[in-house]
């Protein structure tokens, strides 16, 4: 109902504008208002969440969300706003859904290492806004070694995904370890658990040798270097302790 008493109410500026007959250079270039000429139920991440890129840099892979009926298909037509924290740039920040109900955006990231959260927004038929929260990752410079020092070493064992480079080796693994995005698994390990893990293998917390010990290979400054990685790409999201984030 708000959309329908800002629209109301730029008809009235609108109308007084053209009695005015200004054409004073104050006015404003507005950009194009997109009239949206169907709405979905639902509105879902197609792709493009949870990226990991340097701070300050774009996202390797668009944004794209879906707008949705309440039999599952694409809606074409309805209008998909989206809302970016400080330092983050989206275009468009507006689209109508095309002929798959899919909007596609570009990302940059801000400037500033840590979670940015995306906010997209439709509306359903009755008018109300649906809205989903779009996470996304920026690595600063110790993350982003972080995220090379564990593709390197790690991955192998630690991503259940096999890619054209690296074909995993997790299920192989009697036991299984867990991706590190897992943060059921580490927001209860603390950093000194993760270092004692990592540098002395899997036993020096009880758990199987087939985690093997790193303290060799690794220097401190990389072993700490994957724990800030550890921590950025954690879902849920890690919460240090004794520190408060202010919500976004
Ligand atoms: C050869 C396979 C292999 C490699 C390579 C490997 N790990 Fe592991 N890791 C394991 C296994 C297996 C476990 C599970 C041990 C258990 O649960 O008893 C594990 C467990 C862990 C754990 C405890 C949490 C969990 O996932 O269960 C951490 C932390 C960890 N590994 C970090 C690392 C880091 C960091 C690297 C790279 C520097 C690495 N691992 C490389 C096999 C591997």
């Amino acid at each position: 109902m708000k959309r329908r008493a800002w629209f109301r109410s730029s008809l009235v500026v609108g109308t007084l504008a053209v009695v005015a007959v200004c054409g004073c250079s104050r006015v404003h270039k507005k950009a194009p208002v997109l009239h949206a000429t169907a709405a979905g139920s639902a509105l879902v991440v197609s792709s493009g969440d949870r990226q990991l890129a340097p701070s300050g840099s774009p996202l390797p892979q668009p944004l794209i969300m879906q707008v949705n009926d309440n039999q599952g298909n694409g809606v074409t037509g309805a209008l998909v706003k989206f809302s970016v924290p400080a330092g983050v740039k989206i275009d468009p920040a507006e689209a109508l859904s095309d002929s798959n109900g899919e909007v596609t955006a570009n990302v940059t990231l801000g400037n500033t290492s840590g979670r940015y959260v995306l906010t997209a927004m439709a509306w359903n038929k009755a008018g109300h806004p649906i809205s989903v929260q779009v996470p996304e990752l920026a690595a600063g410079y110790q993350e982003e070694l972080g995220y090379q020092v564990q593709r390197k070493y790690c991955s192998r064992c630690h991503d259940p995904e096999s890619t054209p480079e690296q074909v995993s080796n997790h299920d192989n693994l009697a036991v299984p370890p867990h991706s590190f995005d897992q943060g059921a698994t580490y927001n209860k390990l603390s950093d000194a658990d993760l270092t004692a893990i990592i540098g002395h293998g899997g036993p020096a917390l009880n758990l199987s040798a087939l985690m093997p010990p790193y303290g060799s290979t690794l220097t401190k400054a990389d072993i700490q270097a994957v724990i800030a990685y550890i921590r950025l790409v954690s879902d849920p999201p890690y919460q240090a302790p004794g520190l408060v984030y202010a919500k976004q």
